[in-house]
């Protein structure tokens, strides 16, 4: 009897020697089995008793062999893991096991994704620049005055070592930055990001992602954007969506408007975000001013154009329900794990 209680210590001590730790799954089996408070090696000190009087001692170093060996392990471990994450900048912990499925698209990569795919089936090339602008693309090319409250310091992020560059404010910017180097017919799509020096709070945020998109070519009119942009709410938010264009002013279009969806009252949630109209304002469009296309050296007596810019945002919220816009960018992985 004894004698198969050594052997059993003794195959016990082995196989916490030769116990693997790959990761934070088999970390954690380790831990209850040979290091917690019910692990498998206390009780075996209890069954001291079995031992025949002259090999106790014996007995009990064997045990206690065991015991050290399971610590040492778990110590190792442990130093190891502390050491990686103080001495490298990469601040991940690697052992995390893989649950379920190795990653999800963000929200705002899902409805980007989207948009994109509606306007390529009808012939819209993405068009993608830069994030960090010159006060000419972001504004004055745009025919945004002098003084206008969008180039505020309070809006607009400048940056101090870079003389006159700034964070674009819109997608808008790419507008410019295409018609200079391409000439018409121009059918783009631009997304991206865009920073406002806003609060942030459940409603806004500093940064943001934007779509443009910019129509270029003869006789394009209005009827044409108004015909572009159904066709985008219709496959965007169901086949009976409905839209309305109210006047409103932007300085690069002219005549502008505002592109609201009937969105519904269906319930309390619909009451409060439409303010009870039942009509959510979706983008800002209009016909590119003239002023604008000479700008950027296309001649607005042969062509004309239409353009419309939109948040992401925005639109996942109502899609996916979420009730706060920090939520796209706290990277926690009970929101990100939902998509
Ligand atoms: N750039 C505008 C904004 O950020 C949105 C916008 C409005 C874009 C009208 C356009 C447009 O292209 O025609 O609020």
């Amino acid at each position: 009897m004894s004698q198969s209680i050594f052997e059993q210590v003794k195959k016990l001590i082995a196989e916490i020697q030769q116990f693997s730790i790959t990761d934070q799954a088999t970390a954690e089996q380790f831990r209850t089995q040979y290091i917690g408070s019910k692990n498998v090696i206390k009780p075996i000190f209890s069954l001291i008793g079995q031992v025949p009087a002259d090999r106790k001692k014996e007995f009990g170093q064997l045990v206690n062999q065991a015991k050290q060996t399971a610590e040492e392990k778990w110590a190792a471990y442990s130093d190891n893991l502390n050491s990686d994450a103080g001495s490298s900048a990469f601040h991940q912990d690697m052992t995390m096991p893989v649950m379920g499925k190795p990653g999800t698209k963000h929200p705002i990569t899902i409805v980007l994704d989207q948009i994109v795919s509606i306007f390529e089936k009808i012939g819209f090339e993405v068009a993608e620049d830069m994030e960090i602008e010159d006060d000419w693309n972001n504004f004055t090319a745009l025919n945004t005055p002098e003084d206008h409250p969008a180039r505020d310091m309070q809006d607009t992020f400048y940056l101090k070592d870079f003389a006159g560059r700034l964070l674009r404010t819109h997608t808008s910017s790419v507008q410019s930055r295409f018609m200079s180097k391409h000439k018409p017919p121009i059918r783009i799509l631009a997304p991206g990001k865009v920073y406002r020096n806003e609060t942030i709070s459940a409603r806004s945020h500093c940064q943001f992602h934007q779509v443009e998109g910019l129509y270029i070519d003869k006789s394009v009119s209005m009827a044409d954007l108004k015909q572009t942009l159904l066709y985008f709410a219709k496959e965007m938010f169901g086949s009976d969506t409905k839209i309305r264009l109210r006047p409103s002013y932007f300085p690069f279009t002219e005549p502008s408007a505002e592109m609201d969806i009937y969105w519904g009252l269906k319930d309390a949630t619909d009451h409060r975000i439409t303010k009870g109209t039942g009509w959510l304002e979706i983008l800002g469009c209009g016909m590119v001013d003239p002023a604008v296309l000479s700008n950027c050296g296309i001649n607005p007596n042969e062509y004309s154009g239409f353009a419309f810019g939109m948040g992401i945002e925005r639109q996942a919220m109502l899609l996916y329900k979420i009730p706060d816009i920090r939520y796209y960018f706290e990277n926690d992985l009970r929101f990100l794990n939902q998509f």
